[in-house]
């Protein structure tokens, strides 16, 4: 097996280099290597000063989450730190890349610290629900000041090489070779006679009271709406006041409490699931992998447009072809807007504005799309227009080019059929605004070639979205999930008697970033009824649902946008305000469909529309349309607003246990009726005690 960790000498300056990759995370076979490079250095009196560094593209992503359940094993991470602090010569850290979680807390316990100027520094631990456990809590106030310290771990996100130097978590800023300039570091300490500098010796200098915790926490409140771990940040950062050594005993009790609690179990499962829902298994291109320089974008609605403005955002050169002149001109005043406005807000700089609105290109000849590497259609939801459409590609582009579809209704299948070579025919299933929205659905047919699947995987890739795999079928995952579960049961429930903004409430309550009746007004309601006339074109449903949705469409009260929906919006504005005239237009259709209207509390309406999505979540997956129950996970924690510490509906249930979930549906189906049929895959799971997460497992060993 490659070692993890070398050791080198270069005269004075003993090099230690972890090598673990793909990201350098601190493994329990890297802090054995640390540990037995420090003692090699130390036994050599030739050794005056050590230099940590790492190979590859970062410094390291921090302990190895895939080690989080085992148990650590010797030496912890708190061992190692102890041994690189108390070390009797000077120990250097040189960050490139990335120096994240446990390993930006290692840099920590050095005693100086090095970092290219491109490189960003971070400590994502609450992203994945737990509290920094290897130090940070401890050394990070005693470095930059306990207030910074609580800024940067709350917000997870990393800061760059600059501002590190300019918090003081970082002594000097390289440009050039890194190696060379440390070794140069090295040896200038040596020079100047400075030996080592635990930073557990240094003092908190600032204290924080309670408002200064809770103006920490405020920016931060909607992304840790529903969490925990950050009130456990608190209560460790304020033990960095008292000694160092109660401190880190404080911290570890901690950061063990943390990890155990379901938060983050179900925020590892999501960082897990996000990493495998790129891969399919069983699928190996045998082509040298795509690279997608130039790409054309057929139709400049609302749509093509934002898919214009992700890939120009990700620095590929778009061709946005439309027939109609009118149309590229409205579709380029969408795109100018939308950078006006992220430049307006600080987001990107004028320069950086103007160079993506350049790279986007008009034009009115589909032969153009020629030039491009990967095609993507994206004209009106019509299928015989779509059909026209990539069979006029089919027969313009070369046999291996990809011809992808942003339908997120229609067939693929039909689609595919209407070329003659359907194996590069897919899905591309972007979400609204497809610039920002960050799932994207990879749409396959059973004649979708491994090649034109890694194609797709490596355009999510680029533009920076979580990718996951659906069979072509009716709603693919999400939208199916949403139209016949979960959507379907809040307008139940609101015919039942309970109100929009009572069944929003109590899912927001729940945690899902906005509830159903009001996701239908921000995107529309006669979008959602346009996409259910074809969706049922495509395949009926016994009985019609959505009536009050599609009510309102016809009444022409189209939500936001119109002013009036499931609620009222004064001016333009976006506080949804409760409509009396609503709740009488529900009365009056549950009246008419002999439904008596009762008072319904919130639990019933979070049961009802997490198991209604549930249930037919074990459908999609029994039916072969997502591979693995973690899939959906993905889908709704990235692009339907589950909330993501809970792990998303399918871990959600494991979490309820589905003998539980089963007994339940089985009651709302004796109450309900039919469309509550329990899933064939629940009945099996629950009679014999297990979980999807073992179904997953059970089925990727076959
Ligand atoms: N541990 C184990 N595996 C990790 C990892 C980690 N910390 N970080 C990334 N990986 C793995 C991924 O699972 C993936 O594996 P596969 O190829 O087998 O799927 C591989 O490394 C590459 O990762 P990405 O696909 O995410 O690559 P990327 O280039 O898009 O992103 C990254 C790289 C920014 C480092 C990103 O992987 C990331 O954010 N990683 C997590 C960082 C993190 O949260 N660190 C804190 C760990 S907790 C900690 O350190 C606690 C403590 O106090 C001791």
């Amino acid at each position: 097996m490659a070692k993890t960790v070398t050791f080198d000498e270069l005269g004075p300056v003993g090099l230690i280099c972890i090598d673990n990759p793909p990201v350098n995370a601190i493994s329990h076979a890297v802090r054995v290597g640390l540990i037995d490079a420090i003692a090699q250095a130390e036994k050599k009196s030739s050794i005056k000063v050590l230099l940590i560094i790492s190979g590859g593209e970062l410094f390291s992503a921090g302990a190895d989450i895939s080690e989080f359940d085992r148990p650590q094993g010797d030496p912890s991470f708190q061992q190692l730190q102890t041994r690189v602090e108390s070390c009797h010569v000077a120990v250097v850290a040189a960050i490139h890349g990335l120096a994240l979680g446990g390993g930006l807390e290692l840099a920590m316990a050095c005693h100086y610290r090095l970092a290219h100027k491109n490189a960003r520094l971070g400590m994502p631990e609450i992203t994945l629900g737990i509290i920094p456990g290897a130090g940070a809590t401890q050394r990070l106030p005693r470095l930059i000041g306990a207030r910074a310290a609580l800024d940067m771990i709350f917000s997870g996100k990393p800061i760059s090489a600059p501002d590190a130097k300019a918090k003081g978590l970082v002594d000097e800023l390289v440009e050039g070779d890194l190696r060379v300039a440390a070794t140069d570091f090295c040896k200038r300490l040596l020079q100047e006679k400075r030996g080592p500098r635990p930073t557990c010796n240094r003092t908190v200098v600032d204290s924080l009271d309670e408002a200064e915790i809770a103006a920490a926490l405020l920016p931060h409140a909607r992304a840790l709406k529903g969490r925990t771990t950050q009130y456990l940040v608190v209560e460790a950062i304020q033990a960095s006041k008292l000694s160092f050594s109660q401190g880190i005993a404080i911290e570890a009790a901690l950061a063990q409490r943390s990890l155990a609690c379901r938060e983050s179990l179900a925020l590892r499962h999501v960082f897990f699931a996000e990493r495998e829902s790129g891969k399919l298994r069983g699928v190996a291109s045998t082509e040298p992998p795509l690279s997608i320089r130039r790409i054309a974008i057929i139709g400049a609605g609302t749509m093509g447009s934002g898919i214009a403005m992700a890939f120009a955002d990700a620095g590929v050169e778009v061709l946005i072809h439309d027939n109609d002149p009118t149309a590229l001109a409205r579709s380029r005043n969408i795109v100018q807007t939308s950078y006006e406005s992220s430049v307006k807000r600080g987001r990107i700089s004028r320069e950086v504005a103007d160079q993506r609105l350049q790279g986007i290109r008009s034009v009115t000849e589909l032969a153009e799309a020629a030039q491009a590497d990967l095609v993507i259609e994206a004209v009106f939801e019509d299928l015989e227009l779509k059909k026209h459409v990539v069979s006029e590609l089919d027969k313009l582009l070369p046999e291996e080019r990809i011809i992808a579809s942003n339908t997120s209704t229609l067939s693929v299948t039909e689609l595919a059929h209407a070329t003659k070579h359907p194996l590069r025919v897919l899905g591309l299933h972007f979400f609204v605004p497809a610039q920002a929205s960050r799932l994207l659905e990879i749409v396959r047919t059973d004649e979708t070639s491994p090649e034109s699947l890694e194609a797709a995987f490596r355009v999510a890739k680029l533009l920076k979205k979580v990718a996951v795999v659906a069979r072509d079928a009716f709603g693919f995952i999400g939208n199916r999930m949403m139209l016949d579960g979960y959507f379907r049961e809040a307008e139940q429930l609101l015919l039942e008697g309970a109100t929009p903004a009572q069944v929003d409430a109590a899912l927001e309550n729940f945690g899902f970033a906005m509830g159903p009746q009001r996701v239908s007004d921000l995107g529309g309601n006669d979008v959602g009824t346009k996409a259910r006339i074809q969706l049922f074109k495509r395949e009926s449903r016994p009985d019609p649902y959505f009536v009050i949705a599609d009510r309102l469409t016809e009444m022409g009260w189209l939500g936001q946008k119109t002013g009036r929906g499931f609620y009222r919006y004064e001016s333009g504005g976006r506080e949804a305000i409760a409509d009396p005239e609503v709740i009488s237009l529900i009365e009056k259709l549950a009246e008419e469909r002999g439904i008596k209207r009762r008072e319904i509390g919130d639990e019933e309406i979070v049961e009802r529309c997490l198991l209604s999505l549930i249930n037919v979540g074990a459908m999609v997956l029994d039916e072969g349309i997502a591979a693995r129950a973690a899939d959906i996970d993905v889908v709704w924690t990235s692009g339907y607003g589950f909330p993501r510490h809970l792990g998303g509906p399918m871990f959600y249930a494991d979490t309820l246990g589905l003998a539980q979930v089963l007994q339940r549906i089985r009651h709302h189906h004796e109450r309900l009726g039919h469309y509550w049929r329990p899933a064939g895959l629940i009945e099996r799971l629950g009679a014999e005690g297990l979980s999807f997460e073992q179904w997953d497992r059970s089925s990727a060993s076959h």
